[in-house]
Formats: structure tokens, sequence, C-alpha cells
């Protein structure tokens, strides 16, 4: 049996090519209170921005804290037939980088992962988009050993989603793989706030401030529970603020999406934004 939470995010890197609107929207969204690492600093469930023409993903790191749970992962891994390399991590006692079936890069760390106790907010979980989901999310489940919770099939607006979310007994999800359509290859990553109280805050804070918004406040359907508003990056993907998240599931996983409790109205821009990338995708381009 696999324990709670064997694998954890270690951070999530992302490079961006406006790191000064970049520091005005996680000010605008999270009061500054959002965990990220602008430079040097190397947080746990950080999220680590360097400026840089992708405004995507560079790489994802995976933390194990079990030795043996580690050796174990990776056998399974190269299994798979993913080049393994060694690299080096501050703070890690060993480092493996791969990549997943769809390229995405990944740290594999034998780290402890530890709270910094500055009162910050860490990635609760990350997003990635994939037109071919399910290779994806073999990967995670039966190589990385990440639990999956839920399955998703259906048609949410425009869109016939494809995915899964993948967790732990303890965490609904902390990876999710889906198939929105886009250039990029991660959809979000959200910043976990303590309490739903201060989700509404931010939000307010975020209108304020003028922030695009893409999804409304919301709460998603049992047993994710999180209640979220997302915010469109100046990179293009976007961050979702949420709070309380439920826990993972018993037996087999059910397939959603149920539609959100209530809220999380995609707005216009963002309506907009996903017929376009839909366009894109059926003309092939
Ligand atoms: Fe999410």
């Amino acid at each position: 049996m696999r324990n709670d939470e064997q694998v954890t995010i270690a951070y999530a890197a992302v490079e961006v090519r406006r790191p000064d609107r970049w520091r005005d929207f996680v000010d605008a969204i999270t009061g500054g209170d959002a965990r990220v690492d602008w430079n040097a600093a190397r947080r746990s469930r950080a999220l680590r921005v360097t400026e840089g023409p992708r405004d995507d993903l560079v790489a994802l790191g995976l933390a194990w804290q079990d030795e043996a749970a580690y050796r174990d992962a990776l056998a399974r891994i190269a299994a798979t037939g993913a080049m393994l390399e060694t690299i080096e991590a501050e703070g890690a006692a060993r480092a493996i980088r791969c990549a997943d079936p769809a390229g995405n890069v990944l740290d594999l760390l034998l780290a402890e992962v530890t709270e910094p106790g500055d009162g910050s907010w860490p990635i609760g979980h990350v997003a990635l988009a994939s037109p071919s989901p399910e290779p994806l999310v073999d990967f995670y489940e039966a190589a990385i050993g990440l639990r999956l919770n839920e399955r998703m099939r259906g048609r949410v607006g425009p869109l016939d989603l494809r995915g899964g979310f993948l967790g732990s007994p303890a965490r609904h999800h902390c990876l999710a793989v889906l198939n929105v359509p886009g250039r990029r290859r991660l959809h979000h990553i959200e910043f976990e706030a303590p309490e739903v109280a201060d989700v509404v805050g931010m939000r307010a804070r975020a209108k304020a401030a003028k922030v695009p918004i893409s999804l409304e406040l919301g709460r998603h359907a049992l047993p994710d529970g999180t209640v979220s508003f997302y915010a469109h990056t100046p990179s293009g993907f976007e961050i979702e603020v949420g709070a309380g998240m439920g826990a993972g599931v018993e037996g087999p996983a059910p397939e959603g999406p149920m539609p959100s409790v209530w809220g999380h109205e995609l707005t216009l821009p963002a309506r907009l934004r996903v017929m376009g990338a839909l366009a894109l995708q059926k003309a092939g381009l």
C-alpha cells in the first residue's frame, strides 16, 4: 500500500517574459502571500519564477522523503523507457531529471519537504494541459505513484474534457492532467490559502486591481470541494487561488467532472480564449 503523500510537489518552475508584471499580478491576487521564489530562494512547494521567453512550465519538481519509495519510483519510471539523468539540486540527497510522456521536464528529488514557517501560501496543485491526457495519467499513477482520485470525462461548456486528478488518500489532487486546448504545457497552478475567507478577500482585491479573471469565485464539486477563482497571468496560463480541498476517495476513481457546486462561471474573455484555442486545434494549427 502506498502511504499518504508519498510523493509531493517540491516546486514548479516557470519562465516568464515579464517578471515586473508578474510581481504586480501576484500581489493583486494573493496580497503577496503566495509562495513565489523570484531568485535564489528555494522553498518547498514554491513557484519558481525566472525571466525567459517561454511563458510556460520549464520543470516540475517532485519529492519523495522515503529512500526506498524513491528507489521504487525510479525503477518504475526507468521501466517506462524514460531517460534518467542525475542533476544537482540544492537540499536534495539525490536528484534525477527525466521527462514525462508529453515531454514535461520532471525533477525527481529525494528530499525533505518542509514548511518554511513564513505563512506563505504553497502550491496546492499543478494542472498540465495535453491533447492526449491518458498516457500522462497512466504515467503519473503507475510510474510516479500518485493516486488517481477522479477521472475526468464529460462536457463542460464548449469543451469535451478528458483527464484525471491525481493525489493521495489525504488530498484529492496535487496534479491534474486535462485536455484543455492551448499552446502551453501548463494550464494552471493553484496557491493554497489557509481559509475560504482569504480566497473571497483576494477575489475582491483582484477586482479592485482589475486583474483579468477567467473563472469567477466558485466551489468545485465534491470530492474536490475547493473554493477558488482563476486569474489570467501575464504569461497566458492561469493561477487558481483556492482553499478547502477535500481528501481522496476510497475504491475506484469516480468519473467527473460534476459541475461546480456554485460559481466558477467562465468569464467572457476566458470563453473567447477557449473558443479561439478550440478553433486553432480544429484547424490543426
Ligand atoms: Fe485547479
